[in-house]
């Protein structure tokens, strides 16, 4: 399966970028695009590019949106931290990234492709938005889109909204209409595919990429370790862990909306059960998950990688 990923990393995209790239007998990522969310998009650009360069692995990087369409960025340094991946001390980034913007080299390499590709999307969804907009044809190349976004009923930045939505709803809700079958890992499927702190505990002593994971998870637990959480929830891996191991998840088609104005529902996914209308896109929602072997499955990602990259 082709993939490109869309991100803003991160220390959960960066997990999922790792697990997506252990299976590569499955998976081939043709290129990773990024946009402001978590931090800058320079940061979270740069963040991607020193993450591959430490792993040694070789995969085109784009830069896109700096903004959302109509709105100022809201950055996460909570989550996050001010670079967007705080944690990891990594060398400078040697390799450079695509001199095209994001929207420019997806249209380009989708449209390349002699199969429709899948798209992977961990971010606000600005540049999707933008290349739906600027060049459509390209729909018709994305078999499917697979999205860490929205809910059914919860929050994580306003009670019923979901961050990579609440950031560029006018975006969310050009995708959501673009008539692209979609995938969507809300907050209630991983909620249920969490990962145990004390399993990254034996990280530390781990190989190369695993000891990177320890660095990322020991900064992006703290939010958990404050609430006296005994796990964490790594977003973004849930998509990618859908597309290797499908029988791990189970979900329902819905109608799915967005609401873009208001101080308590902007950027809430409204599931509607029972009505659909082309063009919208058929949503498939994510809405439970075998917890402990997703975990596992990430874990096992992090030591297949670490038999390759060794130190
Ligand atoms: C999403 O928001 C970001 O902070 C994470 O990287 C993830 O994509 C979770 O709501
Ligand atoms: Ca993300």
């Amino acid at each position: 399966m082709q993939i490109f990923i869309d991100c803003d990393p991160g220390h959960d995209d960066v997990l999922a970028i790792l697990l997506a790239l252990a299976h590569s007998e499955l998976i081939t990522i043709k290129g990773i695009t990024t946009v402001a969310g978590n931090s800058s998009v320079e940061n979270v650009t740069d963040n991607i590019l020193k993450v591959l360069d430490y792993i040694g692995v070789s995969v085109p990087v784009a830069q896109g949106c700096a903004r959302p369409l109509r709105r100022e960025p809201e950055p996460q340094p909570t989550a996050h931290g001010n670079s967007g991946m705080d944690g990891p001390i990594l060398p400078a980034a040697k390799s450079r990234v695509d001199a095209r913007h994001a929207v420019e080299f997806l249209q380009d390499a989708i449209m390349r492709q002699t199969e429709p590709v899948t798209l992977v999307t961990l971010a606000p969804l600005t540049n999707i938005a933008t290349l739906f907009e600027t060049y459509p044809e390209v729909k018709k190349r994305i078999s499917r889109i697979c999205m860490m976004g929205g809910s059914l009923n919860g929050g994580n930045i306003l009670p019923r909204s979901e961050f990579n939505i609440y950031h560029d709803p006018e975006a969310a809700k050009i995708v959501f209409h673009s008539g692209v079958p979609i995938t969507m890992s809300g907050l209630e499927v991983c909620a249920e595919a969490k990962t145990m702190l004390a399993d990254f505990e034996p990280l530390k002593h781990g190989g190369r990429v695993s000891r990177l994971a320890y660095e990322l998870m020991d900064f992006y637990c703290g939010y958990a370790h404050e609430r006296n959480w005994d796990y964490t929830n790594v977003f973004d891996a849930v998509p990618v862990a859908q597309l290797l191991h499908p029988e791990l998840f189970s979900g329902t088609e819905y109608r799915v909306d967005i609401e873009t104005e208001g101080d308590l529902c902007r950027g809430m996914t409204v599931a509607i059960q029972g009505e659909f209308t082309p063009p919208q896109s058929p949503v498939t929602v994510l809405e439970h998950a075998d917890g402990p072997r997703f975990s596992t499955l990430m874990l096992d990602a992090l030591r297949i990688l670490d038999q390759r990259q060794p130190d």
